[in-house]
């Protein structure tokens, strides 16, 4: 059993401020873990795992959650819950994380730039991840000018490599990621009888393998911290859209993807939810418009004749949605698509 962890202990540990939260004194926090752990672990593994570097700091604090602390009979230490007020776990995970890292992916532009900036604005760490690394920096740069913190990315959601590398330089540079923005996208359009096999292949490695890959990456950091948020952009072309056969076909598996990650990942604190934006007015809606041979003015005005609210929709309509699923206090809401069009939709 190890017993002289005391002061190994307080030097990581002095970081988080869940001794605050819990009530414990600083001086006598030591004591107490000391306590918990001779206890529910006879080996001292978690401690000497700690002092070697091989545990952060969020398993340790996932390990203290499940250990059952028995400290009545622990070395004359008293009881660490006897001397906390009132025990709230929700409580204790807030103020025990210094602050929530995010991954926006496609988030150099348009709705995922939107995103990003609010999620900045709600007080989580971002990573600004895109294809164009050098438009993410501006954007990430913007973030940290405003006070928050961010990075810019240049990664291929698509790209297996590029998606560990680019999870492994937010673990580094932010800290484990426990929210994750499945943004990235592309059109392709065409009629199926004109759409190529490479138009349909590009939507589908974009939409579904990059979600696919990006969540695969990500989950094994926020199962371990038992909480996470995963919100996915689909479309109200999921319901079929004329020459969008690729576009329809990917933002419809987006939605089958988003619940059956609520139903496989729910039991470790992980919600799973999907935006289904209607027309917004970023780079991917002038593309269209160019496409079709009218202005951007001509294509809103006539899209806005048939929304409901009489308006195309904005970035920030999407990134208001997609704070409420990030959110605290959704934690019971899993599963869902939100059509964001300005009217019912689905
Ligand atoms: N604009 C709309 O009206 C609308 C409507 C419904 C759904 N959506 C969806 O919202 C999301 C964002 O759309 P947007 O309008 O902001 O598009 P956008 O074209 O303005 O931005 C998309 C971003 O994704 C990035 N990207 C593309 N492929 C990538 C890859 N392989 N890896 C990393 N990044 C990649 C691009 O570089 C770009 O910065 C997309 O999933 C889109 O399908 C948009």
């Amino acid at each position: 059993m190890v017993l002289d962890y005391g002061g190994v202990l307080t030097k990581p540990v002095s970081s988080s401020a869940w001794p605050e939260a819990d009530g414990i004194a600083p001086e006598s926090f030591s004591a107490v873990l000391k306590a918990w752990l001779s206890h529910s672990s006879p080996e001292g593994a978690p401690i000497h795992r700690l002092e070697t570097g091989d545990l952060s700091i969020q398993e340790f604090e996932v390990f203290l959650d499940d250990a059952e602390p028995n400290v009545a009979d622990a070395q004359g230490v008293e009881s660490a819950r006897d001397r906390t007020t009132v025990h709230d776990p929700s409580r204790r995970s807030r103020s025990m994380t210094e602050q929530r890292v995010a991954i926006v992916t496609g988030a150099a532009r348009g709705i995922g730039a939107g995103i990003a900036r609010r999620l900045a604005q709600d007080g989580l760490a971002v990573a600004v991840l895109d294809l164009d690394e050098s438009a993410s920096n501006l954007v990430a740069e913007e973030i940290v000018s405003d006070g928050g913190r961010a990075i810019g990315i240049g990664a291929d959601v698509s790209d297996e490599q590029a998606v560990a590398d680019a999870v492994a330089r937010v673990v580094a540079e932010l800290g484990p990621p426990t929210v994750l923005i499945n943004n990235a996208g592309i059109i392709r359009d065409n009629l199926l009888f004109k759409m190529t096999t490479d138009d349909w292949d590009a939507v589908m490695n974009v939409h579904l393998r990059g979600a696919f890959l990006m969540t695969r990456a990500v989950q094994a950091h926020m199962t371990q911290a038992k909480w996470g948020r995963i919100v996915s952009l689909s479309s109200t072309s999921a319901l079929g859209n004329r020459g969008q056969a690729n576009y329809a076909a990917a933002k419809a598996g987006m939605q089958g993807f988003t619940k059956t990650l609520a139903i496989e990942l729910g039991k470790y604190g992980i919600t799973a939810n999907a935006v289904a934006p209607g027309f917004i007015e970023t780079e991917m809606t002038q593309a269209t418009a160019r496409r079709v041979g009218v202005s951007f003015e001509d294509l809103k005005e006539s899209a806005a004749k048939v929304i409901a609210v009489a308006r195309t929709g904005r970035p920030e309509d999407i990134a208001h949605a997609a704070s409420f699923f990030v959110s605290e206090g959704a934690g019971f809401v899993s599963g869902q698509v939100l059509y964001v069009a300005g009217g019912p939709q689905g």
